[in-house]
């Protein structure tokens, strides 16, 4: 049963599509321990805590700097003793430690089709300004493995959506959710929680005979 800690900061609905698809049978030989949110007013501590899963929050503001904040999050996330560590719309820069205590084993959703609209900078709305901005006719999602850089590790799974004429960056970013994330997000964890995702030389290679 692979272990997961899910790390949040807002609405929570890439959590709540995890929640789903374990209750429905979309992921298997997966659970969620844990959910942490930097922000205690994130809505996604309540999804959690209605699915019945434990809810916790470690704030930056109850640290005296970020060495602070980011050893108690490693150190709360450690605490569960987690195989995969998924950022599940997570704001916090994940710090370096965290990436050396699980290598491989932190995935993160993108809501763009990296390398494009990725890196510093580019989080939730912004993502989809961007696009817009620059009038790309597509984009999307990615789920990838975390490593030092932001946005840089190994792709696991991406999905395109059309951008439409009238988009706004919030038309634009449901869509990417409702068509991409949502599902990319759990099809990602149901593939590394059946042993069906490995990396070699930066690059993720998925098995699709297990039939999963
Ligand atoms: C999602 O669109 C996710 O892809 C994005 O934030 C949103 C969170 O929504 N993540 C990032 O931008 C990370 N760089 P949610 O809280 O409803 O899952």
């Amino acid at each position: 049963m692979l272990k997961m800690v899910v790390l949040v900061s807002g609405g929570g609905t890439n959590l709540q599509a995890i929640l789903d698809a374990i209750e429905k049978g979309e992921i298997t030989n997966a659970e969620v321990a844990a959910v942490i949110s930097n922000n205690a007013k994130a809505y996604a501590l309540e999804r959690a805590q209605k699915a019945g899963v434990p809810g916790l929050c470690v704030s930056p503001k109850e640290y005296p700097d970020r060495s602070a904040f980011n050893r108690a999050l490693l150190k709360t996330v450690q605490s569960f003793s987690p195989d995969l560590v998924v950022l599940a719309g997570c704001m916090v820069v994940i710090p370096r430690e965290m990436v050396e205590a699980f290598p491989n084993r932190i995935i993160n959703i993108h809501p763009a089709l990296i390398p494009s609209f990725c890196g510093t900078g580019y989080y939730g709305l912004r993502v989809h300004e961007q696009a817009l901005k620059r009038g790309v006719k597509v984009t999307g999602a990615t789920v990838h493995f975390v490593d030092a850089g932001t946005d840089t590790g190994p792709i696991i799974l991406q999905k395109a959506v059309e951008v439409h004429q009238d988009d706004t960056p919030e038309t634009l970013q449901r869509r990417v959710m409702e068509e991409a994330e949502w599902k990319i997000m759990p099809r990602a964890i149901q593939l590394i929680a059946n042993g069906c995702v490995k990396t070699e030389n930066g690059r993720v290679i998925i098995d699709e005979t297990h039939g999963i």
